[in-house]
């Protein structure tokens, strides 16, 4: 479970973002909807131990990560959550598998990474440097490296931002599946998604406190 109290976010004296009090379940599927610069990236990345807040607490399965050294919230993400980035971060010069086989530098298993691929329908694609991939091949590649580790949280920042409506919904639709039993967060601006999760959060009233300071 993850609960947000109190959290606020101040970006060099410009931006100020208050979030309200949320929780997300073990195991549910939330997707975050809100306006551009309403403050949804921040959110995953203060999840993540990748930003830290100003204010406030972040309790992830009981533990508050806002207590917790830059080394162990890394310790952390890199063991419990599977995050795909808004712009993927692959590298593109390298192959499809390479891209996952690389997560072995941080510990990570990634023995069970064709059987992904299979059900991302890209395996065969595995020997394919990412530059010669479509956009949602890309994005299918992003999804199986955040998930071979079998991360209790999945995290996703615009999951179908580059895709047209057809892919995103079949991108969204495997997402879902391939997270079952575990908590998804995804943000995505397209409202016609929000039947394929357990819950919709309307981030625009999640952070209503935003002001420029
Ligand atoms: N590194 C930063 N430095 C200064 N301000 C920042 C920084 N990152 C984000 N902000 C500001 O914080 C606010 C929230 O940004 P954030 O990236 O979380 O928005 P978002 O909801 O993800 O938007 P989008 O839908 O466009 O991706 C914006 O006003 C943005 O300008
Ligand atoms: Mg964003």
């Amino acid at each position: 479970m993850i609960c947000i109290k109190n959290l606020s976010k101040h970006f060099k004296n410009e931006t100020a973002i208050d979030y309200k009090d949320m929780t997300f379940e073990d195991g549910k599927s939330y997707m975050l909807l809100g306006a551009s610069g309403c403050g949804k990236s921040t959110l995953l990345n203060m999840i993540a131990g990748i930003l830290s807040p100003e204010g406030g607490s972040i309790e992830v399965n009981s533990v508050d990560i806002t207590t917790l050294s830059q080394k162990e919230r890394d310790k952390l993400r890199i063991e419990k959550i599977g995050y795909i980035f808004q712009d993927f971060k692959l590298i593109t010069d390298m192959s499809v598998i390479d891209n996952i086989n690389i997560l072995r530098l941080e510990g990570v298993n990634t023995e069970g990474a064709d059987k992904i691929l299979e059900a991302l329908d890209i395996l065969d694609k595995k020997n394919k440097k990412v530059k010669h991939l479509s956009g949602g091949q890309k994005q299918r590649v992003a999804i199986a490296r955040a998930i071979v580790k079998e991360p209790d949280i999945i995290l996703a920042d615009e999951p179908t931002g580059n895709l047209n409506f057809a892919i995103g919904e079949e991108v969204i639709k495997t997402l879902v599946e391939i997270s079952k039993g575990k908590t998804l967060i995804a943000v995505t601006h397209d409202d016609r998604l929000a039947k394929y999760f357990d819950y919709v959060i309307d981030m625009n009233e999640m952070t209503g406190g935003r002001r420029d300071v």
